[in-house]
């Protein structure tokens, strides 16, 4: 009989909640008696944890594939996350991989990997109505800031996106089961939790309570005592609740942060998208939330080049990047995904024309982030130490509207420090202990 796999490495290519099930399919395999491998080369499987979302992405995991084979040692290698999902038993064809797990299933990786150990190609992408989570070790060493998965999956269906194919329909997992999996965080080191779903704020458990909401699993993690923050994303702007918004009044370990997408400025186009809001509701809703919490730093997506995006549309979105004055956010190029309603309507945009779009944009962000940025020097904050910087005694951490922040101190790593914003730069700002 073969002998399976003695080390593994896990790498993650993905959103927060691939980098979360990353972080689970280790301690897995380490609770299996596997030895974690710190570089791929030495490992003798290699678990790729997959993303679908733009073409991009999903090329990495093939190149990947390729250089792994490059080397002498040749490790058994599980394609995981969306990207195994959405092809599934295609990958075993194309790559000759040996475990294809989807990111609903990867509770059975022991399972699969000894079977492909008996060189059997081992495939399970079923999405189980019992969730994987109860079939999980517990949580073990984890860094100062944690994520925490609450919820999966889309019934959105915004027409450029392969999320809802990848990861189901919506589903919550349970209240307790969530606020057991907070404290085992917080009692192996975790001072901040970040809430994690695709749609996060559509978070309910309807055995308790038919509106029972985000907010109230906020108000359960705001009495944990040693649980300093709590952060949440990502949200969409039609799941924001009025509980949720004045939690960020009423509730001081909620860190003044929202991430929300809007994708484009323009009417034509959100309703090309199926985004189901418009400009203007997106912009009253975020005109209440900082109702509630003037100081809040806002973050959103943007995708520049959907499928019939004039200059005129494009334009909108310029105009929104600047009425809002994000803190920081993200801007993608379309990427027509298999299977999805956008990658077949007609005029898709050209490649250069998305290119120079991308520019702009990113250029209009990058303005209103060293605006904020620049506007917070002077401020007294409390920041976590999350690492080491490359400097002598200088760490690292997060200021509670999401900045990197970098000083000089000898606090430890995990610890919350009283800092004076001193300095700005364009991506992160420098502070002194206050
Ligand atoms: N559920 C979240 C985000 C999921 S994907 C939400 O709705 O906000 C993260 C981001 O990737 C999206 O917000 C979008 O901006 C981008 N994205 C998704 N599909 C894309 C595609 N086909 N091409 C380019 N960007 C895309
Ligand atoms: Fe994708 Fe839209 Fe669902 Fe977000 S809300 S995951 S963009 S379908
Ligand atoms: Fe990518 Fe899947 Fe996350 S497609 S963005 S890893 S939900």
């Amino acid at each position: 009989m073969k002998t399976g796999p003695q080390t593994y490495h896990v790498k993650s290519f993905g959103c927060q909640m691939n980098v979360y099930d990353g972080d689970r399919m280790a301690e897995l395999m380490s609770a299996q008696g596997m030895t974690p491998a710190a570089d791929a080369k030495d490992a003798d499987l290699v678990i790729l944890n997959t993303c679908h979302i733009r073409e991009r992405a999903t090329d990495k995991v093939y190149s990947d594939i390729g250089r792994l084979r490059k080397h002498g040692r040749k490790p058994m290698i599980a394609v995981a996350g969306c990207v195994a999902q959405a092809e599934g038993a295609e990958i075993i064809r194309r790559a000759k991989v040996d475990v294809v797990v989807g990111p609903q299933a990867y509770h059975n990786l022991p399972a699969l990997v000894a079977s492909a150990a008996q060189g059997q190609p081992a495939i399970d992408t079923d999405m189980p109505v019992d969730m994987k989570f109860g079939h999980l070790p517990p949580r073990r060493r984890v860094p100062p800031s944690a994520f925490l998965t609450v919820q999966e999956g889309c019934d959105k269906f915004c027409t450029y996106c392969v999320v809802p194919y990848t990861r189901g329909a919506e589903v919550s997992r349970p209240f307790a089961q969530i606020i057991d999996e907070a404290k085992a965080l917080v009692d192996a080191g975790a001072r901040e939790i970040t809430l994690l779903g695709q749609n996060v704020n559509a978070w309910g458990d309807e055995s308790i309570d038919d509106n029972r909401g985000l907010h109230d699993l906020i108000a359960a993690l705001d009495q944990i005592e040693g649980l300093a923050r709590i952060r949440y994303m990502t949200s969409h702007p039609n799941d924001m609740a009025d509980g949720l918004i004045t939690a960020h009044r009423d509730v001081a370990k909620l860190m003044p942060f929202l991430h929300l997408p809007v994708q484009s400025g323009s009417d034509r186009i959100l309703k090309a998208m199926n985004r189901s809001h418009s400009r203007d509701s997106y912009l009253r809703l975020l005109d209440r939330v900082r109702d509630a919490r003037p100081d809040i730093a806002l973050s959103g997506d943007f995708i520049v080049g959907f499928p019939g995006e004039t200059e005129a549309d494009f334009t909108e979105t310029l105009r929104l990047v600047d009425v809002v004055g994000y803190a920081q956010a993200y801007s993608f190029k379309y990427s027509p995904r298999p299977g999805t309603p956008a990658a077949t309507m007609a005029d898709q945009i050209a490649p250069e024309v998305m290119d120079e779009r991308l520019q702009r944009l990113q250029a209009a962000i990058n303005r209103h982030q060293a605006a904020f940025n620049a506007a917070s020097v002077g401020k007294t904050c409390d920041v976590l130490l999350e690492r080491k910087g490359k400097l002598d005694g200088q760490l690292i951490g997060k200021s509670p509207w999401l900045q990197s922040i970098h000083l000089l101190s000898d606090a430890a790593i995990g610890d919350l420090v009283s800092v004076r914003i001193a300095e700005a730069g364009a991506n992160s700002v420098a502070g002194v202990t206050a």
